[in-house]
């Protein structure tokens, strides 16, 4: 009887906590997903700046690369273990290579505030070539551990 009531614990105890994981996963995937997103509109507004489609605003441009800079800070906590199954097009090499995969954020941060710190001043040729420094980033990164 007593044994019946440990074990049942234990049972409830490990699908608890299973499920407790699961959902931790899926709550990690979408915070980095939707941090990516905002990353992602931001920098889409800087692109088309530099390919002319809209007209350059030297104070939209500064707006959107701050932007980018503060929420290349967030994306890396929402790897967390486990969270290469789901509704992700994070490849689970990342896992495999957290190591590279941290290196590969850590530039994309360092260029992006350089890119904040260039914004600052209104230059569009400036602004231009450090878009392009950052955008090498995230590609280098996406080419490695995102699925198409
Ligand atoms: C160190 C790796 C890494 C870097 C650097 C990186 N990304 Fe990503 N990005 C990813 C991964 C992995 C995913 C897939 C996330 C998922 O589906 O769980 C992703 C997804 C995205 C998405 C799609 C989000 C969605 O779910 O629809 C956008 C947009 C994006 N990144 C923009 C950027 C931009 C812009 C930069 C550069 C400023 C950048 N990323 C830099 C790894 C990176």
């Amino acid at each position: 009887m007593k044994k019946n009531l440990i074990l049942g614990l234990l049972i409830s105890a490990f699908f608890g906590s299973s499920f407790v994981i699961a959902a931790d996963a899926e709550k990690a995937i979408k915070y980095r997903r939707g941090v990516f997103n905002v990353m992602g509109w931001n920098f889409g507004s800087m692109a088309a700046m530099v390919k002319g489609k809209i007209p350059f605003d030297a104070n939209v441009f500064a707006r959107n690369a701050e932007i980018v800079a503060f929420m290349s800070q967030l994306p890396l906590e929402g790897f967390v273990e486990g969270s290469d199954e789901g509704d992700t097009k994070a490849r689970p090499e990342i896992w495999l290579n957290m190591e590279d995969f941290e290196a590969k954020m850590k530039k994309m941060q360092k260029e992006v505030s350089a890119l904040a710190e260039i914004s600052k001043k209104g230059n569009f040729d400036a602004s231009k070539s450090q878009l392009k420094e950052v955008g090498a980033t995230c590609k280098g990164c996406h080419d490695d551990y995102r699925n198409k």
